[in-house]
Parts: structure tokens; C-alpha cells; sequence
């Protein structure tokens, strides 16, 4: 448990995000795996909070229902009409206290669309509020251009943080200040509440500023305090699309040398996407073009690449997948996968088991040894260990009513262009004959061949296409090979 823990984190996530133009509530837009507000949830979690409470209001239904699925315990607080930061987080304060919450200690303030900021800097700035004594502390960032957002007014004898001024009510000379409110916040909740009833609208956008609490507070003699984000980029707040872009890309990197110090080989981090939830073991190695998504796991060793896309995926250790899409799968160690392979949700590829090129795979469970090299689609099956599937066979696992299973046993060579009719079940040790329809079960050890006898009608090009190109090179080849006719 953190030695600072707050009282409460207050997430304000009750704007529109107007310039996001989308039918979708900005906090909800995604980068590497989760929402904005669900990223800001995360890092809030990790100061361990008394209480966790998301402002939401535009699209509340929705961003609700997201927050209960993320983090159930998270709870909400609706402001109706977005009037301020100010009058945001007055609303999270009323909600606890109509619940019967006394807050005592620490209150956090951040924003549900910084994605970017962690739960170290959340807590170095509890840690300084604290070790400071401090009624109010604002993390700030000194950024490149600080257009549009509060800046930091310091006294110029002192530097101690006098007030924030928002880009919209700043002078020319204040506006010229690169240090700005990155908008997180640590309050003493007192005092905190005490303010916020004291926070006026007299603003050019005519709204409870929370940034208006800092002045109140130290005109009323208490200690103001500022820590300085050690990056700027990690305050980054998401106001449309080329900002969110900007985040991905930003986060991407971020997991990317994680996941390189740790001993990952990662060939091209530029093309690599991978999401939070992303896990790997040392000496796995990343090809470029390679996007690694959700609960995907790669074991030492495990090779994925180039241009593959593996969703809640595991991959073994040792294992290669190349040019593959896998949804839900799970690929044993050593296995063979790709190039161009698809795997669906429910394959399950057991150790040195090949789903080779162009094979689709759904609900399989693929024996240790067991391989499908070629052009093949195996729904809805079961097969055993060390067992051959001819190139191009499908498993017919659809009547067009219901699905069904197939079944074929260990150390089986079944042959080409195989259709295994399912319901259907094909003994350990039995052979297919290439071609065939497979509908009956083959007994362990069988042969069996399910197919049309061949006819060859002698003659039938010279009598029926008299004088076409196939007639004459029939003819010149008999010319030559006279015994081969006669053979016949
Ligand atoms: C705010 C700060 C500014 C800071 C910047 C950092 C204020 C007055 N200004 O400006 O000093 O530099 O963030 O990014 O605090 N929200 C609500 N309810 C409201 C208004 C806003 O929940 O009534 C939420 C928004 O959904 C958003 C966050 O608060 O998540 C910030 O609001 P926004 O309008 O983006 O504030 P800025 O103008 O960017
Ligand atoms: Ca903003």
C-alpha cells in the first residue's frame, strides 16, 4: 500500500471532446488496448485510493457502462451541465458526502483524457504534498508550446506558485510562460471543499475554474506547492484525433523499451504496435509489421513476424509465427505457424505442432507433432498426436443448421483434398486416399477411399474436337510414343 494513500482520486470525464468530432465520448477513444479514461483509471489505482470517482455527464450512460466493465469499482458522479473543473469536481465531493464519505487526507485531481500519465508521477506528487505539508500541490510541465493551457505564475522574488491563468484570461506577458498546469492535482480535502464554495465565474468562459482554488487558498495563507513532471509529454492531454495519434504513438514507445530492457528483440519498433496488456519472456523476438494486441503473451524464444496480428493470443516458447492473424489462440512450443495463416478463437496448437500456409484454424485442438502444412480449413476438430493432414482438405463442419466436430486420431496420414464430413471420426493409425469424401468413421489402422474410379475413354479428342490444337499434339504424341498408345 502506498505510504501516502489518498483519500480519493477524482477523474473528470464529463466533457464532450467537441474537437474529437466523433459519436463517441472522447474518454472512450482507445490507445494500446484500453480507453483514455481507462488508462487515467489504471494509474489512479496504483496511488491505491480510499475512493475512485469519474466525473461523467456527456454520454454518461455509456461511459458508465465502460467504467463498470473496467473497474467495477470505480464509483460516478454526474454533473449535468458541464459549467467547470471547478464545478466537476464539487460534484465528485457531494456525491461522497451524500453517500455519508467523510474525506480526510489527500484528494487527487486528474483529467480522464491524459493517457499518458503514470502511476509513478501520481505518486511522486502525493509524495511531495505530503513531505511538503502543502493545502494544495499542481504538477506542472515546462512544454515547447504552451498554447491553450493555464499557466503558472510564480513570484518572482520567491517562485512560489502564486495562481494558474488560463490561456483564454491570460496577459500577453503571462501567455509568453512555458511552465503550464498539466491539470493533476494534489488537495488537502478540507480545505479543497472549503474553496470550491468560494470559486466565482467571472472568467471568459464563464465557469468554475478549478485552477482558481490555488489563489483562493493562498490568499487565505496556505501553503501552495508545484512538482515538475520530469517529461512533458506525459501530461499530454487528448483534444482530437492528431493528439491521440500522438499518444499512441508516444505509449507504444514507451512499452516497446520496456519490453526491448527487458530482453525482448524488437526488429522495427516503429511498425510494431503492442497494447498494455501485452506480456513477454526474454529472447522473444518482434519482426516488423507485427501487431501484438490484448492478453497476447510471447514465451522465451517465441518468434512472431513480419506483418502478423495476434489478439489474446500465446505464443510457446520457441514457437514461430509468421504473416498469421490469431484471435484467442493458443500456439504450443516449438509450433510451426504461417506464413498466411489464420487462426480463430479455440485453436489450441499443441508442442512442434504446423499450421502451415494459407490453413484456417477455429475450435482445434492440433495434437503434439500433428501437422497441417497446406491450403486446409480444420473447424470444429479434434486430432490426435503426430498425424499428417493432407494438403487442401476442409473440415465440413457446417450442415448450414449446426456445427459439428470432427475427430481423427494420432499418427494418421490422411491424403490430398480430403472433405471430412463431420459428424465423423477417423481412427488412430488409419489412412485417406487423396480425394476423398470422408463421411463414414475409418477404423484405427484402415485405409479409406471415398471417391470416384477414374474412366479413360480412348480416342474421344481426334473424334470429338477433330483438328483443334489438343488433337494435333494427341497425335504427333502417339506418332512418337506408339508404344505408349498401345500399352493402353
Ligand atoms: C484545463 C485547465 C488548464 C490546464 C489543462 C490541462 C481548468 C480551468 N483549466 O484546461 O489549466 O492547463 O486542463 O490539460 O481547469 N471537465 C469536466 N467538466 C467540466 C469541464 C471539464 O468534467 O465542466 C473535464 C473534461 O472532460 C476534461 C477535463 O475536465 O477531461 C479538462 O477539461 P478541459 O475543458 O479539457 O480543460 P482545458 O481547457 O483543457
Ligand atoms: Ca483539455
Amino acid at each position: 500500500m502506498s505510504a501516502n494513500r489518498p483519500a480519493a482520486v477524482v477523474v473528470l470525464a464529463a466533457g464532450e471532446g467537441t474537437r474529437m468530432k466523433s459519436a463517441t465520448p472522447k474518454v472512450l477513444h482507445a490507445l494500446c488496448g484500453r480507453s483514455l479514461v481507462g488508462h487515467v483509471v489504471a494509474a489512479s489505482r496504483e496511488l491505491d485510493p480510499e475512493h475512485l470517482v469519474v466525473i461523467v455527464g456527456h454520454e454518461r450512460e455509456k461511459v458508465s457502462a465502460h467504467l463498470a466493465e473496467i473497474d467495477p469499482a470505480v464509483r460516478t458522479a454526474v454533473q449535468y451541465e458541464q459549467n467547470g473543473t471547478g464545478h466537476a469536481v464539487r460534484m465528485g465531493l457531494e456525491e461522497l458526502s451524500n453517500s455519508g464519505t467523510t474525506l480526510d487526507g489527500t484528494v487527487v485531481v486528474v483529467c480522464g483524457d491524459t493517457p499518458l500519465l503514470t502511476g509513478e508521477t501520481l505518486t511522486r506528487l502525493a509524495g511531495t504534498h505530503a513531505a511538503d505539508g502543502n493545502a494544495v500541490t499542481v504538477l506542472t510541465a515546462e512544454v515547447p508550446d504552451s498554447t491553450g493551457y493555464g499557466r503558472i505564475v510564480r513570484d518572482a522574488a520567491t517562485g512560489a506558485v502564486t495562481a494558474i491563468v488560463e490561456h483564454k484570461d491570460a496577459t500577453e506577458e503571462q501567455r509568453a510562460i512555458r511552465e503550464i498546469n498539466s491539470g493533476v492535482f494534489a488537495f488537502d480535502a478540507q480545505l479543497l471543499t472549503d474553496a470550491l464554495g468560494k470559486v466565482r465565474t467571472d472568467n471568459s468562459q464563464g465557469e468554475e475554474y478549478l485552477t482558481d482554488v490555488l489563489g483562493i487558498l493562498r490568499e487565505a495563507g496556505h501553503r501552495v506547492g508545484a512538482a515538475v513532471a520530469g517529461d512533458h509529454r506525459e501530461i499530454l492531454g487528448i483534444n482530437n484525433r492528431v493528439q491521440l495519434a500522438e499518444a499512441r504513438k508516444l505509449l507504444n514507445e514507451r512499452l516497446l523499451h520496456a519490453a526491448m530492457m527487458d530482453g525482448v528483440t524488437v526488429v522495427d519498433p516503429a511498425s510494431t504496435l503492442v497494447d498494455v496488456t501485452v506480456t513477454f519472456e526474454r529472447d522473444a523476438i518482434v519482426h516488423p509489421g507485427t501487431q501484438l494486441l490484448g492478453a497476447t503473451h510471447l514465451a522465451t524464444g517465441a518468434e512472431v513476424g513480419p506483418n502478423s496480428r495476434l489478439t489474446d493470443t500465446t505464443v510457446g516458447a520457441g514457437a514461430r509465427v509468421d504473416n498469421t492473424v490469431a484471435v484467442s489462440a493458443r500456439i504450443g512450443d516449438g509450433a510451426v505457424v504461417g506464413p498466411f495463416a489464420y487462426l480463430r478463437p479455440g485453436t489450441d496448437l499443441g508442442t512442434k505442432s504446423k499450421a502451415g500456409a494459407y490453413v484456417e484454424m477455429k475450435n482445434a485442438v492440433i495434437g503434439e507433432g500433428t501437422k497441417v502444412p497446406h491450403l486446409s480449413y480444420v473447424g470444429d476438430a479434434t486430432i490426435g498426436e503426430y498425424t499428417n493432414i493432407g494438403a487442401a482438405s476442409v473440415f465440413v463442419n457446417y450442415d448450414g443448421v449446426k456445427k459439428h466436430h470432427t475427430t481423427i486420431g494420432s499418427h494418421c496420414r490422411t491424403g490430398s483434398d480430403n472433405m471430412f464430413v463431420a459428424p465423423v471420426t477417423i481412427g488412430d493409425g488409419a489412412y485417406t486416399a487423396a480425394g476423398s469424401v470422408i463421411t463414414k468413421d475409418v477404423p484405427p489402422g484402415s485405409l479409406a477411399v471415398a471417391r470416384g474410379q477414374q474412366r479413360n475413354i480412348e480416342g474421344w479428342v481426334a473424334r470429338k474436337r477433330p483438328g483443334s490444337a489438343a488433337a494435333q499434339a494427341a497425335a504427333a504424341a502417339s506418332q512418337e510414343h506408339p508404344e505408349a498408345d498401345a500399352e493402353q
